[in-house]
C-alpha cells in the first residue's frame, strides 16, 4: 500500500500545511540505483580529540567516491550542502574532548544535504579508564540525538573501531545511498584479524566492491516474496549465486524470482526437522552466505494464545534457525570465510502488544546472534549478525488496520515506513567479503523507531 502522506507532503501545498500543523515531514528518501550510485558533493572530515586512526582512515575515506575536504567547500555552502560529515571522535577521552565534538558539528550541521549523513566515529567502550568511557558513551547519546532532530531524510550513526581499514566495508555502507534507513545505529568494529588465538585470518579485502559477492552461493530463506526476494535481487545483483528457499506451497514464487536472479529455487519446509542436511545435500560445493529471512507472525495477547500459536512462531522464526545454523556449520557446509545475516525485528527488542511470541522468537535470534558470533569466528572462520527491520512496506504490514499503519510509519526519526531494499542492502553489506570485522551486531533498519533502545 502505497504511502500517501508521504506523497502528499512532497508536494508545495502538501509541505505548506504539514508545516503549518506541525505534522510530520517526511522527505523521500535517496536511495541506491545503477545510475546513482553514490551521494552527491564532498565528505567533510573533522576530528575530535586525538586520533590514532590516521593514515588508514585518510586512505579508506579517499575510496569513498567523494571528494574530502577538511572544511566545508565554498561550493557545498549554499543550497546543495555537503554530502556527508565523518567526524572522528575516537580519540576524546574526557568531557573537555567532548566539547570539541560540539564545536566540530555545531557550525556545519546546516551544510549537511538532504539524504546526507553523519558519521561519528568512536573507541571501544572498554578502552581507557572511567572518564573515558563517560566521554565515549555519552557520544551515543549525543548521535542518538542528533539523528532524533537532524530531519530532512539525513541519518547519523557511530562507529567504534580501532582499525580504519577492518572498516571500509561500514564506512562505505553508512557513507552511500544503500544505508537510507539506517540511523541512531551504534555500530562495533573489531580489528582486522580476530583476536582469538585459533582463529583463522579471514579474505576481507574483495577484488571488486562492485560484484563482491562474485563466485559465492548465498541462500536466501523465505526467499519467494517480500524481503527476503529484496534480499536475493540485492546478493544476485552483488555477484552472488542466490538460492531461493522456500515452503513448498511457495514453490512457483521461488522458481520465478530464481529464475530472473539466474539462481536456483529450493523448496523446503526450513522446520524440516532435517533442514540443514538437506540444504547441505542440494548444495554439494557448500554456501558462503546463509540468510535466515523466514518468519510468521500469530498474534494474540498471551491470555488468548494457544499452545500451537506459540510454537509455530518459535519454530520458524528461532528454532529453525538455531538447529539449521549448527547443522550448517557442523557440517562445513558454510565454508570458511563465511556469512550468517539472521533476521530479529524491532518488536523482539522492544515488545510488541499481541505478540509475545513473535518478540520472544526475535529477541532470542539477537541471543544467539550475540552467543555464538565470536565461537562462530573462532571456530569456522564465519560472521554471524543480525538485521532488526523496523517498519518495513510490504505485504505483511500493508494488512495492518489503518491507524496502526500510520503509526508504524511516522513513529521514527525519518517519518516513514522503510523498503525491503533497506533491509537487503543492510544485509549485503554484512554478507559482504570485508565485513570481516563486523560479528555479532543486531543492527536495525527502522529509520530510528522510536520503539526500543
Ligand atoms: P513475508 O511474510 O512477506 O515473507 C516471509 C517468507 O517466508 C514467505 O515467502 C514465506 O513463505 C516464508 N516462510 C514462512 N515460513 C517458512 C518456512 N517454515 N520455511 C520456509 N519459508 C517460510 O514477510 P516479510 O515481511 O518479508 O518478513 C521477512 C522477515 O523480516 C521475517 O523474518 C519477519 O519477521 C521480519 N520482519 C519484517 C518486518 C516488516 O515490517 N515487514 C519487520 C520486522 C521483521
Amino acid at each position: 500500500m502505497a504511502d500517501r502522506y508521504l506523497s502528499f507532503t512532497g508536494t508545495a501545498p502538501g509541505r505548506f500545511l504539514s508545516r503549518r500543523l506541525g505534522l510530520p515531514q517526511p522527505a523521500a528518501l535517496r536511495r541506491w540505483s545503477p545510475q546513482r550510485p553514490s551521494l552527491d558533493g564532498a565528505l567533510l572530515r573533522l576530528t575530535a580529540g586525538k586520533s590514532e586512526l590516521d593514515p588508514d582512515l585518510a586512505s579508506v575515506l579517499s575510496r569513498t567516491g567523494l571528494e574530502v575536504a577538511e572544511a566545508v567547500p565554498a561550493a557545498s555552502a549554499g543550497a546543495l550542502g555537503v554530502a556527508a560529515v565523518v567526524l572522528d571522535a575516537s580519540g576524546v577521552r574526557d568531557v573537555d574532548g567532548l566539547g570539541e565534538v560540539h564545536a566540530a558539528l555545531h557550525p556545519v550541521v546546516r551544510s549537511v544535504a538532504a539524504s546526507g549523513r553523519v558519521v561519528v566515529l568512536g573507541a571501544p567502550l572498554d578502552a581507557g579508564d572511567h572518564h573515558q568511557a563517560a566521554a565515549q558513551q555519552a557520544l551515543e547519546g549525543f548521535t542518538r540525538s542528533l539523528g532524533k532532530e537532524i530531519g530532512r531524510g539525513r541519518t547519523v550513526n557511530l562507529v567504534r573501531l580501532t582499525d580504519a581499514s577492518a572498516a571500509e566495508s561500514t564506512l562505505r555502507f553508512l557513507l552511500s545511498p544503500r544505508s537510507a534507513y539506517v540511523s541512531g545505529q551504534v555500530i562495533h568494529v573489531g580489528a582486522d584479524a580476530p583476536t582469538a588465538p585459533t582463529a583463522p585470518t579471514l579474505p576481507t579485502a574483495p577484488g571488486d566492491w562492485d560484484r563482491p559477492l562474485a563466485g559465492r552461493t548465498a541462500l536466501v530463506t523465505g526467499g519467494a516474496r517480500g524481503i527476503g526476494e529484496a534480499v536475493a535481487e540485492t546478493l544476485a545483483r552483488d555477484g552472488a549465486h542466490v538460492v531461493v528457499l522456500d515452503v513448498p506451497a511457495a514453490e512457483a514464487d521461488a522458481r520465478r524470482v530464481a529464475e530472473r536472479l539466474g539462481g536456483t529455487a529450493l523448496p523446503l519446509d526450513i522446520t524440516a526437522a532435517d533442514a540443514g542436511e538437506r540444504i547441505a545435500a542440494a548444495l554439494p560445493d557448500g554456501l558462503d552466505v546463509l540468510i535466515h529471512n523466514a518468519g510468521i507472525t500469530r498474534d494474540r495477547r498471551l491470555v488468548n494464545m494457544p499452545a500451537e500459536r506459540w510454537g509455530s512462531v518459535l519454530e520458524v522464526n528461532l528454532a529453525s534457525v538455531l538447529r539449521t545454523t549448527d547443522a550448517l556449520l557442523a557440517s562445513g557446509a558454510l565454508r570458511r570465510g563465511g556469512r550468517i545475516v539472521a533476521t530479529a525485528s524491532i518488536a523482539g527488542l522492544a515488545g510488541n502488544a499481541g505478540q509475545t511470541n513473535y518478540g520472544a522468537s526475535k529477541a532470542g535470534v539477537a541471543g544467539m546472534v550475540r552467543a555464538l558470533a565470536p565461537r562462530a569466528l573462532a571456530e569456522h572462520g564465519v560472521t554471524v549478525n543480525a538485521v532488526a527491520p523496523g517498519f518495513i512496506e510490504t505485504k505483511m504490514t500493508a494488512a495492518v488496520p489503518l491507524f496502526i499503519r500510520e503509526a508504524g510509519r511516522r513513529m521514527n526519526s525519518l517519518a516513514q515506513g522503510g523498503l525491503p531494499v533497506d533491509v537487503a542492502e543492510t544485509t549485503a553489506w554484512l554478507a559482504h567479503p570485508a565485513s570481516g570485522a563486523v560479528n555479532g551486531q543486531v543492527v536495525r533498519v527502522c529509520g530510528q523507531s522510536l520503539l526500543g533502545a
